[in-house]
């Protein structure tokens, strides 16, 4: 018997399959505000079926953003996060807000702000050299991540996801390659751990019992020199000790490995006519194809290094990344994972979990070609297929 259908909890939270919309950035917030469209895509995402649809990373605190259409969750913005969280609870679906720091990856000229990391490493990326964070950055930060938390629960989310992943603020704590740091923030695991741990209290203290709590990780960088899966068991068994409600397992970095987040093909020309900055456009133009490193595109790429994680906690856990074949599907969750995520399915069809449904094992049509990723730019979601 298949578990995909059947109910399954993340925390207080029951839903109805074992299916997640994961976080994966809209573009649908102009100035930092969520736009109509964004409620209609995850209305549509919970009309598809998705058990529960995560709406993509919100910025804690306006530091945080590289776009300037990208969420950065306020009291001001209540209201249209509360209409969003009707419409994905009128279709009977649940709604997830993931919550994060761009850290190093934040744009300067968008926020106004100096950009922060946890030490001075240069980020070829962005093109900057950002600021280590100070002990009063860090202690505002963590509070930003509890009063979000709070703006959340309030707004009308079922779960909130900690982005400890991809190579954004959290991660870059987390990641030997990035933390160079020789204080209580740096140095061996836990003390790389620590703003993880320290954000998920706050997170978990303003969550109350209500609110389903949930962890986006690494299992791995994917470059030598990075975070590998044995630090990544220790990090998931941190994530349970302050309390999570579920664990989602990725993996990547988005300075120095973000087609390990992914897989698949490099749409560069997209890539480049969407990037505004000239001196980046000319950068991606003349070293695109060098700096950024492909990887095959797979089922379920994640699974062999994420089975590694099964059995040590005692958590939910979610596999993400290739997930759109229902026999893959299947496979996961026999192997005794709980909930898979996808993305570019749902981006594709967002009602394959309808298809999902059918006696005929589903495929995707994702081919991928990762168009999508590089339509965000444009303040849309757009698959070309
Ligand atoms: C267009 C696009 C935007 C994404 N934005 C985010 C994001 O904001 N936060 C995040 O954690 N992951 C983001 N991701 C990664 C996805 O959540 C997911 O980990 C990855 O796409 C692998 O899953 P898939 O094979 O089902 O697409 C994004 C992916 C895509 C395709």
């Amino acid at each position: 018997m298949s578990k995909l259908f059947t109910p399954g909890k993340i925390g207080p939270i029951e839903l109805p399959n074992r299916t997640i919309r994961s976080a994966a950035f809209e573009g649908m917030c102009p100035d930092g505000r969520p736009a109509p469209a964004l409620i209609e895509h995850h209305r549509q995402m919970a009309a598809g079926g998705v058990g529960l649809t995560t709406v993509a990373y919100a910025a804690v605190s306006p530091g945080g953003r590289t776009f300037s259409h990208q969420m950065w969750l306020h009291e001001g913005i209540k209201d249209e996060l509360r209409s969003l969280t009707d419409a994905v609870h009128r279709e009977g679906g649940a709604a997830a807000l993931q919550l994060g720091h761009a850290g190093f990856m934040a744009d300067g000229a968008v926020t106004g702000q100096p950009v922060l990391a946890p030490s001075r490493v240069l980020n070829l990326f962005g093109l900057n050299l950002p600021r280590p964070m100070t002990e009063p950055d860090i202690a505002e930060l963590i509070d930003a991540f509890g009063k979000a938390t709070t703006i959340a629960k309030e707004a009308g989310f079922d779960v909130v996801e900690l982005q400890a992943g991809h190579g954004y603020l959290i991660s870059q704590f987390l990641s030997p390659y990035t933390n160079r740091r020789k204080d209580r923030w740096g140095g061996s695991l836990d003390g790389r751990a620590r703003l993880m741990v320290e954000a998920l209290r706050a997170v978990r203290a303003a969550a109350g019992s209500h609110l389903g709590v949930i962890v986006k990780m690494n299992l791995r960088d994917g470059f030598d020199g990075g975070l590998e899966v044995d630090e990544a068991v220790a990090v998931a068994r941190l994530a349970e000790q302050e309390g999570a409600d579920g664990l989602v397992l990725s993996g990547g970095f988005a300075n120095r490995t973000p087609w390990y987040i992914l897989r698949g093909d490099l749409p560069l020309d997209d890539l480049i006519a969407g990037e505004r900055n000239q001196l980046k456009k000319l950068g991606m133009r003349l070293f695109g194809k060098l700096v950024v490193e492909c990887f095959p595109f797979e089922e379920a790429y994640f699974f062999d290094l994420a089975q590694q994680v099964v059995g040590t906690v005692d958590l939910p856990l979610v596999l993400v990344g290739g997930l759109q074949n229902r026999l893959a599907i299947d496979r996961v969750l026999d192997a005794g994972f709980d909930f898979v995520a996808m993305a570019r399915a749902l981006i594709c069809e967002p009602d394959f979990v309808v298809r999902l449904k059918q006696p005929e094992p589903a495929v995707s049509r994702c081919e991928p070609c990762n168009r999508c990723v590089a339509s965000m730019y444009h303040g849309e979601q757009h698959c070309p297929l």
